[in-house]
């Protein structure tokens, strides 16, 4: 076979790729810095915002659930102003799976103000706290030491909707409600607060860990706060009762007798 031109200069091509030449060089010079800094620039210009490129539509600008939540809170002058501030709260998505806002039960102005976690299915269907068993198992735990929610108890919890499944509440939905919380304590004005259970914690002192803070009185939204043992765990684990009878001895104790 003859060698041509064109076999030559594919074995020229070929022996360059194997030799690892990755660049064609042109006529022209080419600074490959300049080039790099304007695909950087490129790059930065496709994540900045849309209302950043002319001519794009503007976006209006996301409302944080958490400022949000803290200027409605804040308008509400009274109890029922602050239910209808959460029912017109639209950042929570446990609302749109509720049946109803779950806001308070008992006794506004009470000296106690008792904070659980969430409504459960009987309370989401009745729309009031601590309805179902726990809760019956929570009036008479108030009724051994002489409280009633009829008269002496004011409760709601820290979601005013209930989770699917009663899943525990996320992060993000307790950061949104806990304005809430500290308004309604604020509007309620109980001498002191019990905490019940971890959630409540959480939203209140910023921790969890129930075993090591129950019994202990600490400071929560500005007022004496006691964690407990969350009634419903206490349903399941019948052995911390003891612990519990302490607690509420301890509750007795700091209202004085009745
Ligand atoms: N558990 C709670 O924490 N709150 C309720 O209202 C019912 C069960």
């Amino acid at each position: 076979m003859e060698y041509t031109e064109h076999m030559s200069l594919r074995a020229a091509l070929v022996w360059q790729i194997e030799a690892g030449v990755v660049d064609t060089l042109s006529e022209t010079p080419v600074d490959r810095y300049a080039l790099a800094a304007a695909a950087a620039a490129a790059k930065e210009q496709t994540k900045a915002p849309a209302q950043a490129r002319p001519g794009a539509p503007v976006e209006p600008a996301k409302a944080d659930p958490v400022d949000e939540a803290q200027q409605m809170a804040t308008a509400a002058q009274d109890l029922p102003g602050l239910k209808a501030a959460l029912a017109a709260f639209e950042h929570c998505d446990l609302k749109r799976g509720a049946r109803n806002l779950v806001f308070a039960d008992g006794t506004p102005g009470a000296r106690v103000m008792i904070i659980g976690e969430a409504p459960g299915r009987e309370e989401d269907r009745q729309g009031k706290p601590f309805v179902g068993q726990a809760g019956q198992f929570l009036d008479r735990m108030l009724a051994a030491i002489g409280l009633d929610r009829g008269e002496s108890v004011y409760i709601t919890n820290v979601l005013p909707w209930r989770p699917p499944q009663n899943r525990d509440p996320l992060p993000a939905e307790i950061a949104m409600m806990r304005p809430f919380v500290a308004r309604h304590v604020a509007l309620a004005k109980p001498e002191v607060l019990v905490l019940m259970g971890n959630i409540s914690c959480d939203a209140g002192l910023g921790k969890r860990g129930i075993t090591r803070l129950r019994g202990t009185w600490a400071e929560a939204y500005g007022k004496p706060a006691l964690p407990m043992f969350h009634p419903a765990y206490l349903l399941r684990q019948p052995h911390l009762k003891r612990e519990a009878w302490a607690d509420l001895l301890s509750l007795r104790a700091r209202l004085g007798q009745p």
